[in-house]
Order: C-alpha cells, then sequence, then structure tokens
C-alpha cells in the first residue's frame, strides 16, 4: 500500500481527524430591518388558504382547481390543487412575454470557455423551448411518456426540460457525472423511451465522452426508440440510424414549426422524476407534481431571495440535481428574472473564475454549496479581491452543513461583510428550501439555517416523538403538508403508485438530525441514516456497498462517510476479500475503477482498509457506528456493543487501522 493514490488517501486521513470547527459564540448581524417573524399556520384550513392564495397570486391556471387539499393529509399523501390545471412551460415562458419581459434575457449562457457565452431573451427561449418540443412530438413522444435527460450544462439542457413540460411528459434528469450503467438503470428503471444528450462535455478546457456512454447504456434499454444528440464539440460520434438524431438537424427540418400550444395539464400530474439516493441499494425515483412543486419553486424563490426584474440570478448547482431545477430553471423563470447558467468548474482557468463572472455579469444572487467555497478559501483572498463584487446582494448556500469557519469566509471575503449570507436547508423530496433566512433576516448566526420558512413547520423530536428541549439533538420532522412535497416514488411503471413516504409521528421525516437553539435557530446536525454527503452530492452507502459486493474479488463491504476539509465527507470502504484473492495496490485501483464504472466518479472511495470480518450483531445486522468510529480514528467509547457476535473484531480493526494510518 504505497502507491500515490493511497498516501493521498492517507493525507486526507490524517486532515480527517481534525476537529470540527466550533460554533462561534457571537451572533453576526446584517444591516437590514423588518425581521419577520414566522408563526406555524395552526390549522388544516388556515395551510389550505394560505397556499391557495401563494397559488392564485404566483402561478397562471387554465382552470382554478376544486379542492385546495384533497387526499390522505394525515400521511403526508396530499393531491395539492385538485381539479386545476395549468401547463410549467407557459408560466416560465409565455405569460412572460406579455407582461414587458419579451425582450429580458431569460437565460444567459457562460461557457467553460470565457469567449463562449449565449444569450436567451424570454422570447428567444420560447421559440427554441417550442421548435424543440416539436421534435420531441415528431419523435413520438406524448404526454405523459418519460423522458430522459444527460446533458453537460449548455442550453439545449433547459430547453430540453422546458419542451418536455410543455407537452407534458415527465422528464427524468441523469447527471452528467454518472456512469453508463447509472444511466442505464434510470432509463430501464422509469421505462423512457427518448434520451436527449451531447456528443460531448467540454470541462477545464477539455473534451470529456458523453455519447460513448449513451451507447453503453442504450445498448441494454430496449424502451429507448430515439436518442437525439446536442452536437456540443463536433468530434466524431458514433450515430446509430434510425436511434440517433442530431438535434441541430432536427431543430432545422422544414417541418419544425414555431407553434406549440402547451398541454393544459392536471396540477396532479407528474412534471418529474429525479433519482437520488436512500438507505436501499438502489436510488429511488423522487416524482414532483405540476402544480404544486412549481409554486413552491417560485414562493421560495420570492420569499427566501427576494428574485426581481433586475436581479442576475446565479444557482451554481447543475440542472442534474434538484437544486438546478427548482433555482436555475423553474424558480426564476417562472417569476420571469434573469437566470445564469454556467458550463464550467469554480477554479478553471483560475481560481478565480467564480468572481470574474460574478463582475462580468453584475451577479446580484450567488448560490453555491459549502465544498466549493471550502475549496475556494485555499487560495486565499487575492482571487477574490481583485474583482468587482459591488453587484452582489445576497449570497446563498444549500447542500451540506457549513461551518462557522467557512460561514465567515464566505461573508467576509465574498460578502465584503455586508449582504446577508442565506443558508438554505431542504431536499430533493421536498421540492424546495425549507428552512432558511429570509433575505431581510437582521440576525444570522453563522452555521444555523435559522428558521422555517412562513407555511412550514418543522421541529425536532426524540425517538418517542416528543418535542426535544432546546439544544438537544433529535430528528427533524415537518409537521404540516406543504404544496412542494413530493408526490411519490416511481415504481411499477407508474408515477403516482406506491406512496411511501418516512412518516414518523404524524409528520414527514426528513432523515436529518438538528437541534434548535434559545432563540429557536435550527442547526442541522447531519443525516440520521446510512447516506452520506459528498461534496452537496447525495449517496447511499448502500449503494457503493452494493457496487464494491457486485465485484468478483469482493466478498463483503461496508462503506462509511469519514469528514473530508474540501468535500466535507469522504468514501471510507471496509473490504473482505473472497479467499483466493490478496491485497494489492492493482486490485485496489481496479476496485475504485469499477465503483467509478458502476455508479459514477463522484462515488469513488477515498480510502480502502482491508478487513477480516465487519462487526455484526448476533441478527447479523452490521454496526455502522463502529466503523464510523475507526474509520475517523476514534478509538474510544464504543458504547454498547454487547449485541455483537463477535466483539474482538473491533480491536483487529483498529489494529488495522492504526497499520494503515502509519504507512
Ligand atoms: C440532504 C439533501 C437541498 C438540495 C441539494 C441537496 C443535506 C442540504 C443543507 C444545509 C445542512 C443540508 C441534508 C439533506 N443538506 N442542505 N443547508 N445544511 N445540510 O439535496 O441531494 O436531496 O440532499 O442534504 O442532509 O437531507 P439532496
Amino acid at each position: 500500500m504505497n502507491s500515490d493514490s493511497n498516501k493521498k488517501a492517507h493525507a486526507v486521513l490524517r486532515q480527517s481527524s481534525l476537529p470540527p470547527p466550533q460554533q462561534p459564540k457571537t451572533h453576526s448581524s446584517v444591516n437590514r430591518t423588518d425581521n419577520t417573524t414566522d408563526t406555524p399556520l395552526s390549522s388544516l384550513e388556515k395551510i389550505s388558504e394560505f397556499w391557495a392564495e401563494k397559488a392564485e397570486s404566483l402561478l397562471d391556471w387554465s382552470e382554478k382547481w376544486s379542492t385546495t387539499m384533497a387526499g390522505d393529509v394525515a400521511n403526508f399523501d396530499v393531491r395539492w390543487f385538485e381539479g386545476g390545471r395549468l401547463n410549467v412551460a407557459y408560466n416560465c415562458l409565455d405569460r412572460n412575454l406579455v407582461n414587458g419581459r419579451r425582450n429580458k434575457a431569460a437565460l444567459i449562457w457562460q461557457g467553460d470557455k470565457d469567449e463562449d457565452s449565449r444569450v436567451y431573451t424570454y422570447q428567444m427561449l420560447f421559440r427554441e423551448v417550442c421548435r424543440f418540443a416539436n421534435v420531441l412530438k415528431k419523435r413520438g413522444i406524448r404526454r405523459g411518456d418519460r423522458v430522459v435527460i444527460y446533458m453537460p450544462m449548455i442550453p439545449e439542457f433547459a430547453i430540453a426540460m422546458l419542451a418536455c413540460a410543455r407537452i407534458g411528459a415527465t422528464h427524468s434528469v441523469v447527471f452528467a457525472g454518472f456512469s453508463a450503467k447509472s444511466l442505464q438503470d434510470r432509463i430501464q428503471d422509469c421505462e423512457a423511451k427518448l434520451l436527449v444528450t451531447a456528443d460531448n462535455i467540454v470541462r477545464t478546457g477539455r473534451v470529456l465522452p458523453l455519447k460513448d456512454n449513451v451507447d453503453k447504456a442504450l445498448g441494454h434499454c430496449p424502451s429507448i426508440s430515439g436518442c437525439i444528440v446536442v452536437r456540443r464539440v463536433g468530434m466524431d460520434v458514433g450515430m446509430l440510424d434510425g436511434r440517433d438524431y442530431w438535434y441541430h438537424l432536427e431543430m432545422q427540418s422544414a417541418d419544425i414549426s414555431d407553434d406549440c400550444e402547451p398541454e393544459v395539464m392536471e396540477a396532479n400530474d407528474p412534471l418529474f422524476i429525479l433519482y437520488t439516493s436512500g438507505s436501499t441499494g438502489s436510488p429511488k425515483g423522487v416524482v414532483h407534481s405540476t402544480g404544486g412543486y412549481l409554486l413552491y419553486a417560485l414562493y421560495t424563490c420570492r420569499k427566501v431571495f427576494d428574485l426581481n426584474d433586475d436581479d442576475i440570478h446565479w444557482c451554481t448547482a447543475d440542472l442534474g440535481w434538484i437544486t438546478g431545477h427548482s433555482y436555475l430553471l423553474y424558480g426564476p423563470l417562472g417569476l420571469g428574472a434573469t437566470s445564469l447558467m454556467f458550463e464550467g468548474t469554480p477554479s478553471y482557468p483560475g481560481p478565480d473564475r467564480y468572481w470574474q463572472i460574478v463582475e462580468k455579469y453584475r451577479v446580484s444572487i450567488i448560490y453555491t454549496a459549502p465544498t466549493v467555497i471550502r475549496a475556494l478559501m485555499r487560495y486565499g483572498t487575492e482571487p477574490v479581491d481583485i474583482h468587482d463584487l459591488s453587484s452582489l446582494r445576497l449570497l446563498g448556500s444549500v447542500g451540506e452543513p457549513i461551518s462557522p469557519e467557512v460561514w465567515h469566509w464566505y461573508h467576509g471575503v465574498v460578502g465584503r461583510g455586508s449582504i446577508p449570507l442565506i443558508d438554505t436547508w431542504w431536499q430533493t423530496e421536498t421540492g424546495g428550501i425549507m428552512i432558511a433566512p429570509l433575505h431581510d433576516e437582521t440576525r444570522l448566526k453563522p452555521g444555523s439555517v435559522v428558521k422555517p420558512l412562513p407555511g412550514i413547520d418543522a421541529v425536532v423530536l426524540n425517538e418517542d416523538g416528543e418535542e426535544v428541549s432546546q439544544g438537544e439533538r433529535g430528528r427533524l420532522v415537518i409537521r404540516n403538508p406543504w404544496p412542494g412535497l413530493f408526490i411519490g416514488i416511481f415504481m411499477d411503471r407508474e408515477c403516482h403508485a406506491s406512496h411511501k413516504l418516512n412518516v414518523f409521528k404524524g409528520g414527514y421525516d426528513t432523515g436529518d438530525g438538528a437541534c434548535c437553539d434559545e432563540d429557536g435557530y435550527f442547526w442541522i446536525t447531519g443525516r440520521g441514516d446510512d447516506v452520506i454527503n459528498v461534496s452537496g452530492h447525495r449517496l447511499g452507502t448502500a449503494e457503493i456497498e452494493a457496487a464494491l459486493g457486485s465485484h468478483p474479488a469482493v466478498a463483503e463491504a461496508a462503506v462509511v462517510g469519514v469528514f473530508h476539509p474540501i468535500k466535507g465527507q469522504a468514501v471510507y470502504a471496509y473490504i473482505r476479500l473472497q479467499e483466493n484473492f490478496s491485497e494489492t495496490e492493482a486490485l485496489f485501483a481496479e476496485l475504485c475503477n469499477h465503483v467509478r464504472l458502476q455508479i459514477g466518479p463522484i462515488a469513488t472511495p477515498d480510502m480502502l482498509q482491508c478487513v477480516s470480518g465487519l462487526p455484526k450483531t448476533r441478527s447479523g445486522k452490521l454496526m455502522r457506528r463502529v466503523l464510523k468510529k475507526i474509520a475517523a480514528d476514534d478509538f474510544d467509547n464504543f458504547g454498547d456493543t454487547s449485541a455483537l457476535a463477535n466483539p474482538s473484531i473491533i480491536d483487529t480493526l483498529i489494529a488495522s487501522k492504526k497499520a494503515l494510518s502509519a504507512e
């Protein structure tokens, strides 16, 4: 175990034993007035009134709903705005053609290279979306069909999503960093009819393959009848006759018109499916609705960012994640704002790339993830200081806890200490931001997500379902229904089938731990389940274990998250090898590569430890907390381990970990 990659892993491990930063005692206040307080809505009737009023004022409906909140409300199986009809693309585009925004920039695209940029006004974007919607129809896509989108961050990505929404097809975006196998699994799960992709990805000045992955996946996807390929780079890629079509040729075709009537959808028709990791071995297809989801994206954009006409809103997330769906696309366009989309990475061509973009476009709101800030902090303040960031009025953070140290850097260096930093807590399932300071919050505390938004009743409960006392940790539970909550998990070939939500003591169980301080401010303490968060990306340990377990050399694998200074958490894998395999560098490299191919680069283990056995209870359940402590070099106080079938395994694991760290 002397290879470079293992040395790197050890370096990470050494850093991982640093204590996490302490929460500061002082409060940072922001120079704003009007501290909005949010009293939870006291009854179902009030909740219903509250959201009905928002739905009237924020959305255009072609038919008004008959019941605001129907269904099994106690079990969170709610149908919002039943009887209501609308179209999402209409709300994001058409209505902005007649309210004075026709010639306003809807989407500003900045490519990897600074010279590559494009601007779409609402009129231009509308035309592209209508044309592509007609292309989809021409290729056989109808209302209710599933279309998978696997794209780099180029404007056609947004156009494809909106075109699906226009004709009532359900899109399922697969992040372009996922492997061919992951793409294949998702296409198969939702039985998609069509795939929209690109020839290649451009990143940090290099060209990376994308269509190659598609070809590997599509060989095993009988439901797919067509694949539309955007020419991003123009290099030769294989095109299969009768299946693959070039986007630009399809769009130029004489039979494609500029007109496409929006399909009138029911409020509870699915808008999209997005796969996310849970505690099982395979990702679940979270389904979001047309009316409730869109309303919640718009409502939160207004409430949290106060998004207005003269804003340039930059959400740095990839459209492959829910953050991109809600805060790059649907929220900002639904409000008629200007959204910036960036193809590149934070430190190419230099570590000032983000700040150069803020200056170039006079960005007013930047919404990014702590992992990005941590990576950029390493370059010091100079890359920030050389740019004029005076256009910024709000900083946003999402995806993982932001430590006070990182908070202060972002707030002090990027925000010059004078604009609010809004840390937003939410999940793929919640559709939009749930707990965050409002844009005009006067009192922020570094590391706290402040309070639930008006309309959201979040509480911290103990295992008996009682509210914990101040400062005590517990489960974060949402007590009331809200329109952004997902409508189901896609399964049995039905979008609306099997609505299995985590309901805990009458509330929606978020799976996160939290505590509340003396001011009722929320502090998120991390996941309570077996989901880890690597650079703001959610990964199920069970998925990585399944990937490792599918390699012939592996008898058994157990994966835990371990502290990592940039990524937040890193993937730490314990491996028990099959009898006839031995621990070699080549095998370790092969196992890492195997995970890349099965899931994608984000899931690659940072550290592998070979073991002779794993700590299990007599009933065969893995005692994961023991593995977490050992991975973190924390060898004391294992708590009650009397249930272990093989208690001596702990000492064996510690010894092998110490030997590994000493190498
Ligand atoms: C999980 C959801 C929210 C969209 C992007 C990720 C963690 C998210 C925060 C935050 C602490 C956070 C939670 C949550 N998380 N935001 N501000 N502070 N933790 O969506 O992939 O569904 O992940 O990310 O653990 O459950 P996701």
